[in-house]
C-alpha cells in the first residue's frame, strides 16, 4: 500500500468560502480536531493576507503540535519572510510558495514571461530553503499550462529545493484522463521527480475534484490537498472524506492508504460545519444527513437481510453516532466537559463556565438534551467575538391585528442604550431596532433559520448572512425562543463586521 499524505486546507482554501471566515479561537478549534483525525499537514492560512490569518498561523504554530504547520506565501520576499515569521514556534512548519504558470495568467494576471516566472519560482523556494527545510511549490493554474514548461518549471523548483511539488486545478477544469494523464506526463519527463513528493490540489468547479485527485493517487501523486466537507473558494475543493473514504472502500483498486482515523470524520465535518456556518447538503456522499439512510423498501428490505446488498461501508467507520441522547438536568460539569471533548470542542475555563451555565437553563427549559443541541450551544460560546455590541433585553409583541414591535436594550461600545422599532414582522421589527442602536448599515444578504432537534421546545438556529463595503460574514445565534435568537445571529454578525473593519481584503 503506497502511504497518501493528506494536506488539509481548511483554514485556508475552505476558509475562502464567502461568508466562511472563522475567527482565530475557530480555527483552534478545528486544527485540535485536525490532529485527532491524523491529518499529515495543515495549512493554517496566508500571513501576509491580513493580521488575522498571520495571528491563527502564529496560534496554530504555537500550540498545535504533532503534526506539519503550513503557510502560503506568494513567490515574493515580503510574503516568505511573512510565512516563516508566523511558523516560527511551530515543530514542523512548511512554507507553501506559489506562482501561476499558465499563459493566461502570465499574460493577463502577472504579465510576466514563462523565464521571469521560473526565476521567481526558483528565487522563492531557494528563500523558503533559507528559513525550513520543508518547502512546498505549487503551479498555479497548472492544468491550463504548457505541459514542457510545467515540467521544466517542476523540475527547477526540486533542484532548488522543494519537497514537495503540487498541481493545482486551479479553476476546476480538468477532466479525470487527461489530469491523471498529466501527472503521468509529469511522472515520466522530470528527470529528479523521485526527489520531491507530486502533490495535487483540485477545485470542484465541474464536481469533478475528488474524481481528479483519485485519478492522479493512481498515477504516483503522494499528497492530495483537501478541506472538510470540500469548502473552499467557488465550487469548493475536493473533500478530504470522500477522497479518504474512497480509498478505504477500494484498498485492492487503488493499493493506497491514509493515515486518517476515519471515525473522527463525522465529528470533524460537523464542527466546520457549525464553526463555518456552511450547512452539509443531506445528499453529500459520507457525511450527509441521508448518506446511509435507506429509504426504498426494496433497499430496506434488502438491508435488513444483509446490510453489505445496500451499504459500501459502515456509518461507524466514519463515527456517524448510534445514540444521540445525550446529557439531562442531572449531568454535572465533568460529563458536560468529556462530552463535549467527544465532540470535538475543547474549551478554555471560562468558556466552560459560560456554556455549563448555558445549558443548564436549556435543562430548564428542554427535557432532553441531544447531541445538536449541545453542538449549537457551544458552538456560539466558540463563535463569540470581541463584543463591541451586547444584546441585553429584547421585548417583542406581534400578532394578528397588529403591528409587530420590538424594544430593544443593547450596550454600545460599554453603553447602554434601547429603542423601539416597528416592522413587516418581529424579525423585522427586531433588526430594525438593532441597526438603530448600532448605527450601522449593512445588507441582509440571507437569512436562514432551523430548528435542531424535534419538538416545539427545540432549540432554534438562526444564521445571518451581512454585507458591508464589499466584505461578508456570517452570524450565528441559537435559543429556544426564535426571535432572540435571530437577534442573536444578526448582533454576532455585526460584532465580526466590526472585527474587520480595518482588515484589508484577503484571499489568493
Ligand atoms: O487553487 C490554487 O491554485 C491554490 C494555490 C495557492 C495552491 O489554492
Ligand atoms: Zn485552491
Amino acid at each position: 500500500m503506497r502511504y497518501i499524505k493528506i494536506f488539509d486546507t481548511t483554514l485556508r482554501d475552505g476558509e475562502q468560502s464567502p461568508g466562511a471566515s472563522m475567527n482565530v479561537d475557530e480555527k483552534l478549534h478545528v486544527a485540535r480536531q485536525l490532529v485527532r483525525l491524523n491529518v499529515d499537514i495543515i495549512e493554517a492560512g496566508f500571513p501576509v493576507a491580513s493580521p488575522g490569518d498571520f495571528e491563527a498561523v502564529q496560534r496554530i504554530s504555537e500550540e498545535i503540535k504533532g503534526v506539519t504547520i503550513a503557510a502560503l506565501a506568494r513567490a515574493k520576499d515580503v510574503d516568505i519572510e511573512r510565512a516563516a515569521e508566523a511558523l516560527r514556534p511551530a515543530e514542523q512548519g512548511r512554507i507553501h510558495t506559489f506562482i501561476a504558470t499558465s499563459d493566461i495568467h502570465l499574460k493577463f494576471k502577472l504579465r510576466m514571461t514563462r523565464e521571469e516566472v521560473l526565476d521567481a519560482a526558483v528565487a522563492a523556494v531557494k528563500k523558503a530553503r533559507q528559513y525550513t527545510d520543508d518547502v512546498e511549490f505549487s503551479a498555479e493554474d497548472a492544468t491550463r499550462s504548457d505541459r514542457d514548461f510545467l515540467c521544466r518549471v517542476t523540475e527547477e523548483v526540486i533542484r532548488a529545493g522543494a519537497k514537495t511539488v503540487n498541481i493545482p486545478d486551479t479553476v476546476g477544469y480538468a477532466i479525470p484522463q487527461e489530469f491523471g494523464e498529466l501527472i503521468e506526463y509529469l511522472m515520466n519527463r522530470v528527470p529528479n521527480v523521485d526527489k520531491a513528493t507530486i502533490s495535487v490540489h483540485c477545485h470542484n468547479d465541474l464536481g469533478l475534484a475528488v474524481a481528479n485527485s483519485l485519478t492522479a493517487i493512481l498515477k504516483g501523486a503522494g499528497q492530495v490537498e483537501c478541506t472538510i466537507n470540500g469548502i473552499g473558494e467557488r465550487a469548493g475543493n475536493a473533500a478530504m472524506e470522500e477522497i479518504v473514504m474512497a480509498l478505504k472502500v477500494r484498498p485492492q483498486y487503488f493499493q493506497a492508504d491514509t493515515g486518517i482515523v476515519t471515525e473522527e470524520i463525522y465529528k470533524t465535518s460537523r464542527l466546520v460545519s457549525k464553526l463555518t456556518g456552511m450547512v452539509v447538503q443531506p445528499n453529500k456522499a459520507i457525511v450527509g444527513a441521508n448518506a446511509f439512510a435507506h429509504e426504498a423498501g426494496i433497499h430496506q428490505d434488502g438491508f435488513l437481510k444483509e446490510r453489505s446488498t445496500y451499504e459500501i461501508m459502515r456509518p461507524e467507520m466514519v463515527g456517524i453516532p448510534q445514540s444521540k441522547l445525550v446529557l439531562g438536568k442531572h449531568s454535572g460539569r465533568h460529563a458536560f466537559r468529556e462530552r463535549l471533548r467527544e465532540l470535538g470542542y475543547e474549551l478554555s475555563e471560562e468558556e466552560l463556565n459560560h456554556a455549563f451555565q448555558r445549558f443548564k437553563q436549556l435543562c430548564d427549559q428542554k427535557k432532553y438534551i441531544f447531541d445538536d443541541d449541545l453542538e449549537a450551544l457551544v458552538s456560539e460560546e466558540v463563535k463569540r467575538v470581541r463584543e463591541v455590541f451586547k444584546l441585553i433585553d429584547l421585548k417583542v409583541s406581534s400578532g394578528t391585528g397588529t403591528r409587530p414591535t420590538a424594544k430593544v436594550r443593547m450596550e454600545i461600545r460599554g453603553e447602554e442604550r434601547e429603542t423601539t422599532a416597528t416592522g413587516d414582522g418581529p424579525v423585522d421589527a427586531t433588526y430594525k431596532a438593532i441597526a438603530r442602536l448600532t448605527e450601522t448599515d449593512s445588507h441582509l444578504e440571507k437569512f436562514e433559520v432551523k430548528s435542531i432537534t424535534g419538538g416545539t421546545d427545540a432549540l432554534g438556529e438562526v444564521i445571518v448572512t451581512l454585507e458591508r463595503d464589499g466584505r461578508t460574514v456570517r452570524g450565528y445565534g441559537s435559543d429556544t425562543d426564535i426571535i432572540v435568537a435571530s437577534a442573536k445571529a444578526y448582533v454576532n454578525a455585526l460584532n465580526k463586521l466590526e472585527g474587520k473593519k480595518r482588515e484589508p481584503q484577503r484571499g489568493v
